[in-house]
């Protein structure tokens, strides 16, 4: 938790996240690493955001991107070496950029030498066969036989993904040193993995059958099952503080819990901010919209507010191209940190992925390259052979929204500038239908039209930043109708 609690440094952050295989190759491998995150820093950096979460880029067999853990404290050759991580610290620093890494706590990769070592520190079944009916999250059995001992371990995840045992001290005490390993070197905080997955049931009982659709989409079979007991167990607040210490009193840590708002608070006794993922998941309507901002609310500014992610189609994709702008208004205008996911700051669309795929649950088509240049070979993300091909942006690279005041580019950093004006405090008003409005402190309204017609919205002042720019200049009056995808922010 932050040492002052009264004006925590992220209390209205934007935190970037950088995807490091896709965000800038330095040696022609085709894959992004540290030294291109480096060298990339001053487009974070111009864009106004505050801090930078890097997901993960320990040593990893990439049977989840990097989210399969084989060394907790080193850096995969393909993302370069500790010096290049401890470089670029120094370089986000000096450009008043705090840096979040990835921690996973759950599992580790089957390939960690925990699991061959250590196989008391994971989950096992006592029968010859899965221990009860838990089911996990990318499809399939949450069970699978260790090909060398012929037991069955837990994987709430992957197969290759064996959950760590949190109820043991001798996990906790390992992985609150891996916390403490990186603050040493100088990281200011960690966004913490499934943490919602982290405790069990201890008598590892059944789930029951799901008698409604679960709290937050799903895949596949784990949406026919109750998850009461293959997650979120009431004890989870022990496992928490054990994890939480090895961060010391001024890390800020982000809580990646997916469960609603309602279900969050045990979590947020340890770690300072959770993911709003209502807010991601809700369909571009205003009424689900407003619903899922209003649940969020309650957390009182320790909602993460995020729109999305690498694990879920991108915004042209979920709300559709016309509307990226008035999400992008919503999420910058928010009280409360929000995380921009790298390529949303041009409007990027989700790709076609590749075959065979590297993720087997689909999410290659949301992780392509960054866009840098579009004169440059693979828009400059890669002198090689990229990982996954790079994709066109409807709107330009990074070089061609530059210099232009009206692109996509241009309003995430007119909003980011303008959110430090916003004040304290929110307040949904009352709208017409298809409208989203509300107060931001006491001087500043939001109104976006979530609907497929123009709407009428309530009167707001003058406009500080209309959604498109070439329609409505800073310091016009605000309109009284809004044309659909449109949104603005405005002074009383
Ligand atoms: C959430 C991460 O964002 C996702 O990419 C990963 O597959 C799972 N946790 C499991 O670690």
């Amino acid at each position: 938790m932050n040492a002052d609690a009264h004006e925590p440094w992220w209390r209205d952050a934007v935190v970037y996240q950088i995807y490091p295989r896709s965000f800038q190759d330095s040696d022609g491998d085709g894959d992004g690493d540290l030294r291109g995150v480096a060298a990339r820093l001053d487009h974070v950096a111009a864009l106004g955001a505050d801090a930078i979460w890097l997901s993960p880029f320990c040593p990893s067999p990439m049977a989840d991107g990097g989210y399969d853990v084989a060394n907790y404290t080193d850096v995969d050759p393909r993302f370069g070496t500790l010096a290049d991580a401890d470089a670029l610290i120094v370089a986000a620093h000096e450009r008043g950029l705090r840096v979040l890494l990835d921690v996973v706590p759950c599992h580790t990769s089957i390939e960690h030498p925990w699991f061959a070592e250590h196989p008391e520190r994971y989950v096992w079944s006592d029968r010859h066969g899965p221990q009860n009916n838990w089911r996990a999250a990318f499809g399939g059995r949450a069970w699978s036989r260790d090909e060398r001992s012929g037991r069955w371990y837990l994987h709430s995840f992957y197969p290759e993904q064996p959950d760590l045992d949190w109820r043991r001290d001798d996990v906790r005490a390992a992985m609150a040193g891996v916390l403490d390993f990186w603050i040493a070197r100088g990281v200011d905080g960690f966004r913490l993995d499934a943490l919602d997955r982290l405790l069990k049931d201890p008598d590892l009982r059944d789930d029951p059958p799901a008698s409604g659709p679960p709290p937050l989409p799903e895949q596949g079979e784990c949406a026919t099952l109750d998850m009461r007991h293959s997650r979120n167990a009431p004890d989870i607040g022990d496992a928490l503080a054990a994890l939480c210490a090895g961060a010391g009193r001024d890390a800020l840590l982000v809580g990646e819990v997916y469960l609603p708002a309602d279900m969050i608070a045990p979590y947020l006794e340890h770690v300072d901010v959770a993911f709003a993922f209502e807010l991601l998941h809700a369909r571009w309507h205003a009424g689900a919209v407003r619903a899922a901002i209003a649940s969020a609310l309650a957390l009182e500014g320790r909602a993460a507010w995020v729109l999305s992610n690498h694990d879920f189609p991108r915004l042209p994709d979920r709300v559709g191209m016309r509307n990226i702008r008035a999400a992008a208004l919503l999420a910058l205008t928010l009280p409360g940190p929000v995380f921009v996911y790298q390529g949303d700051e041009l409007g990027m669309a989700d790709g076609p992925g590749r075959e065979p795929p590297h993720d087997r649950a689909g999410r290659d088509r949301h992780r392509h390259p960054m866009r840098w240049d579009d004169d440059a070979p693979h828009g400059g993300f890669t002198t090689g052979d990229p990982w996954l091909p790079a994709v066109e942006v409807v709107g330009g690279s990074v070089a061609a929204q530059a210099g232009d005041p009206d692109s996509v580019l241009a309003l995430y950093r007119d909003l980011i500038e303008q959110r430090r004006e916003l004040g304290e405090g929110m307040e949904l008003v009352a709208a017409g239908e298809g409208v989203v409005a509300y107060r931001r402190g006491v001087q500043h309204v939001v109104a976006l039209n979530l609907d497929d017609r123009p709407r009428p919205v309530p009167p707001a002042g003058e406009i500080v930043r209309f959604t498109h720019s070439d329609r409505c200049r800073r310091g016009a009056t605000a309109p009284r109708e809004l044309a659909p995808g449109e949104g603005f922010l405005a002074r009383v």
